[in-house]
C-alpha cells in the first residue's frame, strides 16, 4: 500500500494533514509520515496516528507521495534541493505542493523532478484555517494526469470539497491561485473599509457584520469576524490565521505578473500598501486582514481595537 509523507504543519498544513491521516486510518492504509521544522507542532497529528520522521530525506525515501505545505518558494526549493541532493532515487515518486508559490517556481520544480523521473503536482488551496479544519478547502490541481488521478482521491472529500482540474500544465493551478488571491485581498480591504466606516459614522460594527455575512456570504462574513474578534492582530505568542507576509507575497506575485502583461490592479496596490504599513507599525505577528489597522489609523482611530492585542 502507498506510503504518504507530509512536510509543513503551519496554520493550514496541520489541519490538512490531520484530515488526511483520519482518512488513511479509516481506510486502514499506512499512517501518514510527517515532518516539520518545528516537530512539536505535530503532536495533534501524532495523537491521530501520524508517524513523526524528523529527517525530510528519510521521509522522501520512505514515501511514494510527498505533500508539502510551506510558507513560500524558498522553503519549497530548499526541500526539493535536499530531496534531490540526498542521493535517494526519486523515480516514480509524486511531489504534491499545496503552498502558494509563483508559477516560475512551479515550472522549475516540474523540470527539476522530471530529471529525476519523478512528478510534480501543484495543488494550491483556497480557504482559511477553519475551512481547512473542516476539510472543505477548494483545491486547484495541475500536473501530469497519471499523477493527478492518483492524488485526487486523497483530496476530494478528505481535505477539500472541490478540486478544480487545471490540466497537465502545473503552472496553471498556481496562476489560478494567484488570480484568486486578487479577489481575497481586495475583499479583505473592502470589508475593512466598510467596518471603519461603520464605526466612525456611529452605525456600529455589529449590524455591519450581520449584513456582510448575510448579503455577501460566509467568506466576507469570516473576514469581518477577523476584525471584530481582534484576530487581525493576534497575541504575539500565537500564529496568525493567514500571516500578513504571506498575503503580501501573494499580492506582489499578482502585481508583478500584471505589470508584465500591462494589467492594472489598483485595488490590490492599495491593499498591499496598507498591509505593508500595518506590518511596519505592528510587526510580523499579524493576519492578512490587518490592513484594517492601517485603515483605522487613517481614520484617526488607534491601530488596535478592543479585542486585538495591544501595543
Ligand atoms: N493561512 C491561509 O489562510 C492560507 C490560505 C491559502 C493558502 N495559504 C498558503 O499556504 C502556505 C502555508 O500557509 P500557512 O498559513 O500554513 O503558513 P504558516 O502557518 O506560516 O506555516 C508555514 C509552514 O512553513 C514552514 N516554514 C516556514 N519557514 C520555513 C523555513 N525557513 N524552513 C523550513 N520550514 C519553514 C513552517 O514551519 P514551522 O511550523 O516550523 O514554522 C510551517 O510548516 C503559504 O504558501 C500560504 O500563502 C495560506
Amino acid at each position: 500500500m502507498t506510503q504518504i509523507g507530509w512536510y509543513g504543519l503551519g496554520s493550514m498544513g496541520l489541519a490538512m494533514a490531520n484530515n488526511l491521516q483520519r482518512h488513511l486510518a479509516a481506510k486502514k492504509a499506512p499512517s501518514l509520515l510527517y515532518t516539520n521544522r518545528t516537530m512539536s507542532r505535530g503532536e495533534p497529528l501524532k495523537a491521530l496516528g501520524g508517524i513523526p520522521e524528523p529527517s525530510f530525506e528519510q521521509l522522501v525515501s520512505r514515501s511514494s507521495i510527498i505533500f508539502t505545505m510551506v510558507a513560500n518558494d524558498a522553503v519549497l526549493q530548499s526541500l526539493l534541493s535536499s530531496a534531490i541532493g540526498s542521493g535517494t532515487s526519486l523515480k516514480d515518486k509524486i511531489f504534491v505542493d499545496c503552498s502558494t508559490v509563483h508559477p516560475q517556481m512551479v515550472k522549475s520544480a516540474v523540470d527539476q523532478l522530471k530529471e529525476q523521473q519523478a512528478s510534480f503536482v501543484a495543488a494550491p488551496v483556497f480557504g482559511g484555517n477553519p475551512i481547512a479544519v473542516d476539510g472543505k478547502l477548494v483545491f486547484a490541481i495541475g500536473g501530469p494526469k497519471s499523477a493527478t488521478e492518483i492524488v485526487k482521491p486523497l483530496i476530494q472529500d478528505v481535505m477539500g470539497r472541490r478540486v478544480i482540474d487545471c490540466g497537465e500544465d502545473a503552472t496553471k493551478s498556481s496562476l489560478l491561485k494567484i488570480a484568486g488571491n486578487i479577489v481575497t485581498v481586495n475583499m479583505m480591504e473592502a470589508v475593512g473599509e466598510a467596518q471603519v466606516f461603520a464605526e466612525k459614522t456611529g452605525l456600529g460594527t455589529g449590524p455591519m457584520e450581520e449584513l456582510i455575512g448575510e448579503a455577501f456570504g460566509p467568506v466576507a462574513g469570516g473576514y469581518s469576524k477577523r476584525l471584530t474578534t481582534g484576530a487581525y492582530a493576534p497575541p504575539l505568542d500565537s500564529r496568525p490565521g493567514f500571516g500578513v507576509s504571506l498575503a503580501i507575497k501573494d499580492a506582489r506575485y499578482a502585481l508583478s505578473m500584471a505589470e508584465e502583461k500591462g494589467v492594472q490592479l489598483p485595488g490590490l496596490e492599495i491593499a498591499r500598501k496598507n498591509m505593508e504599513d500595518a506590518r511596519d507599525y505592528a510587526g510580523e505577528c499579524l493576519d492578512s486582514s490587518s490592513m484594517y489597522g492601517t485603515l483605522r489609523q487613517q481614520a484617526g482611530l488607534e491601530f488596535w481595537n478592543e479585542k486585538s492585542r495591544k501595543p
